[in-house]
């Protein structure tokens, strides 16, 4: 009971004021890729223009791995961490070459490609092709020490949670909704906890340790 409460109420807050993210009015999972790896360590408000030149350019899978790796790092200029424009590049290659040009529809499948991990792989696999996998980026993380009221969850315990709460009807949905609140409302610092969707489920906000969720590290 408490975990339908948990999904209805985060899923009535993403389709309620979710910010109106480019990639989050297509299906195609090579949109849906470029999306989550360009906004794993870039800021959302920064990606969007790059997201779209991106797309003018690069517009398919095999449009990108027939690109010259000189044009591709150029388009990727100001957005950081070069390796995962070569990667991006590298598995376009496998892509166009071993699948077709179809990405791999299973978190395994996505896995299996170079630079693609176990966050880009989940987000790709939940919101592409709708499959129950979780997708634990660091919001998700802060997310659940606060739910869970613990200082330091370890990466399997956060993983295991994010396997049983996300919503089979709805994954990509859900695991975007996670993220969502993250960045949002259960923010680093000043969390706007009187705005939360789910606050009767939040331990630390029982407690009155939320500012101290996650606690950091020990030095
Ligand atoms: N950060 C990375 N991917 C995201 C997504 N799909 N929605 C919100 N924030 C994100």
């Amino acid at each position: 009971a408490a975990l339908g409460a948990f999904r209805r109420a985060l899923l009535a807050f993403y389709d309620d004021v979710a910010r109106p993210l480019p990639w989050r009015d297509t299906r195609d999972p090579y949109a849906i890729w470029v999306s989550e790896v360009m906004a794993q360590q870039t800021r959302v408000e920064t990606v969007v223009p790059y997201y779209l030149r991106w797309l003018e350019r690069y517009p398919t899978v095999e449009a990108l791995a027939d690109a010259p790796l000189d044009d591709v790092l150029k388009s990727w200029e100001g957005l950081g961490y070069y390796s995962r424009a070569r990667n991006l590049h590298r598995a376009a290659g496998v892509v166009a070459e071993d699948h077709g040009g179809a990405l791999p529809d299973s978190f395994e499948g996505l896995r299996a490609l170079p630079g693609v991990g176990e966050y880009t792989a989940g987000a790709i696999a939940s919101i592409a092709f709708e499959r129950a996998v979780p997708a634990v980026d660091g919001n998700v993380r802060r997310v659940y020490a606060r739910l869970a009221d613990e200082p330091r969850p370890g990466t399997a315990e956060v993983r295991d949670w994010a396997e049983r709460v996300v919503d089979p009807a709805r994954p990509g949905d859900f695991n975007q909704a996670l993220m969502e609140l993250g960045a949002t409302v259960c923010t680093p610092r000043n969390p706007a906890c009187g705005g939360c969707p789910v606050r009767a489920h939040c331990r630390a906000l029982a407690a009155g340790t939320v500012e101290e969720r996650p606690a950091p590290k020990k030095r």
